[in-house]
């Protein structure tokens, strides 16, 4: 069956695909190598992702790949997938670390917050910590991808019992934690309920990770170091309860929606 990027913009409205023109040209480009809004394609591959993408399957999911920052990573079912929001704990980061900055990464994912501070910083260098090992090895995979891998380290580690890091003192410990609250998950939208629970769920309140890696790694930061981390748009009180309990400053910066997004936590 032949079909043209009409027909796709149109079958992914009727199945309710927010941005259904920008999807359509990602995939037939990603799956034909190539992209006219003229040609009608003859390819059962693209068929097979359109209608799979009707199941609200993540796109990024189905093209095995998404775009962060300057950076290409590989994406699978064994992380979430990188957010335009995020981009902005990097360019914090990226502004905050002093010259041939070592950072951490905690709860690195895909690996896209310290692999893109590493492409933007060459004076840098990191240690990244995830939970699961299949999604560890993707992080790694995604480091030699952007040629980073050199000053990329891999830790396979719980962050939330003891402490991963040693006692080793970093500039800078960034983190994009599970920060949603246990009873907001199950009403994400169709295609979040794809990605990894563990990626999502910070627990009751949404702050467990918050508190335990300030609580375990405070002491892994430099006296002029800082915690940067991703929160919730609802989440700003809480992290400033946080940082206060350490008797830290707390600062918070918007992301592009105008939402609380950023916390920058400092002796
Ligand atoms: C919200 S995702 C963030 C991924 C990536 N940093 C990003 O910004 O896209 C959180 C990540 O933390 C990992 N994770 C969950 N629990 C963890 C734990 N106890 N210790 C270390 N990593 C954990 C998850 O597997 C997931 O990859």
């Amino acid at each position: 069956m032949r079909v043209t990027y009409t027909d796709i913009c149109r079958r992914f409205t009727e199945c309710g695909i927010e941005n259904a023109g920008g999807e359509a040209r990602i995939l037939i480009e990603e799956i034909c190598g190539e992209f006219s809004s003229e040609k009608d394609y003859l390819c059962d591959q693209l068929l097979f992702a359109v209608e799979k993408r009707c199941t609200h399957y993540p796109l990024q999911y189905i093209i095995g790949k998404w775009w962060f920052c300057r950076c290409e990573f590989e994406v699978n079912e064994d992380c979430l997938i990188p957010r335009p929001d995020t981009e902005i704990a990097v360019e914090v980061a990226q502004k905050l670390m002093p010259q041939n900055a070592r950072f951490a990464d905690l709860c690195t994912g895909s690996g896209c917050i310290a692999i893109s501070l590493l492409d933007l910083r060459p004076d840098t260098s990191a240690v990244a910590v995830e939970l699961f090992p299949k999604t560890l090895e993707l992080a790694k995979r995604n480091a030699e991808r952007n040629n980073v891998a050199d000053r990329f380290v891999g830790v396979l580690g719980d962050v939330l019992s003891g402490n991963v890091l040693g006692d080793e003192i970093f500039d800078v410990i960034v983190s994009n934690p599970p920060y949603i609250r246990s009873d907001v998950v199950p009403t994400l939208s169709k295609e979040v309920g794809f990605e990894p629970l563990a990626a999502l769920d910070g627990g009751e309140d949404g702050m467990i990770f918050y508190r335990r890696i300030v609580e375990a790694y405070l002491e892994n930061v430099s006296y002029d170091g800082c915690f940067i981390f991703e929160i919730g748009y609802d989440q700003a009180e809480d992290i400033k309860a946080v940082a206060d309990n350490s008797s830290l400053k707390c600062e918070i910066i918007k992301d592009f929606g105008g939402n609380d997004r950023i916390a920058v936590l400092r002796r």
